[in-house]
């Protein structure tokens, strides 16, 4: 079963609910007619979603949030739960992202635990992992890329595994302009497709990987052309409907 590709822009904390509208009314025209052929998706600030889900209407794209908090509901001042998101009509959300790891405390355990209230509430998650320059000049890239994809699934039945997509961003090709060469993403989704087999068995093939870091309109189609490459997690790039749509194209050849 060929898996179909899966592109979503991470717009982290850019946009005003405003500026969001005019980037969905920007994009939607760009990337109408694709639908079917690769899915799409975009991922605004918390603030944004329900401007941006009242944009998307009619339009092929899917809604994505950035993150989520791991407990249903309670005391938890300024987070948000995952019934709120599906509240809002977010479809994916993106777990356990670098800048949430390094900059926020983020823990595999803390990933797992969201990947499993996401799936309580309906919702599909994104699972990012990758490894630091540091990591991987130590020859330590597929050792913590596996740590991290074995304990995100850790727990998780099958039939939830093949419903997840997982991200593979190299932390030091994030908005830095440096990509990992085509041959570097393959050698790492592959390790983690094996990882996949083992864990979950024959699902292993629906999951999506996708590449994050530095993926721009030029450099999409040859990563996306990997075999195991099945879409892309955008940051930068994603803020701009030109470059997005390009991007989503390059899905497709
Ligand atoms: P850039 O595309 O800006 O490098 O960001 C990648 C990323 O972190 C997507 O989640």
């Amino acid at each position: 079963m060929a898996r179909v590709k899966f592109v979503c822009g991470n717009w982290k904390m850019y946009k005003t609910t405003g500026e969001a509208r005019e980037l969905v009314r920007a994009l939607a025209p760009l990337v109408e007619g694709m639908g079917g052929k690769v899915q799409v998706a975009v991922a605004p600030p918390f603030t944004a979603l329900a401007a941006v889900a009242e944009a998307l209407r009619g339009t092929p794209i899917d809604l994505a949030a950035q993150n989520v908090h791991r407990e249903a509901q309670g005391a938890f001042t300024g987070e948000i739960s995952a019934g709120m998101l599906a509240d809002l009509g977010v479809k994916h959300c993106i777990v356990g992202h670098s800048e949430r790891r390094q900059l926020f405390g983020e823990t595999d355990e803390g990933v797992r635990e969201k990947v499993v209230v996401l799936f309580k509430a309906g919702l599909l998650p994104i699972v990012c992992v990758g490894e630091t320059l540091q990591e991987r000049e130590a020859g330590q890239t597929l050792a913590i890329v596996s740590r991290q994809v074995k304990s995100a699934l850790q727990g998780l039945p099958s039939a939830d595994v093949g419903r997840l997509t997982l991200a593979y961003e190299p932390v030091w090709a994030i908005g830095t302009g440096k990509t990992a060469t085509t041959a570097q993403a393959q050698e790492v989704h592959a390790v983690i497709r094996r990882l996949l087999v083992e864990l979950a068995g024959g699902v292993a093939d629906e999951v999506r990987i996708q590449y994050g870091g530095s993926v721009k309109p030029d450099n999409a189609a040859e990563l996306m052309g990997q075999p195991d490459v099945d879409g892309a997690l955008v940051g930068g790039a994603s803020l701009k409907a030109p470059d997005f749509s390009r991007i989503v194209k390059g899905a497709l050849r």
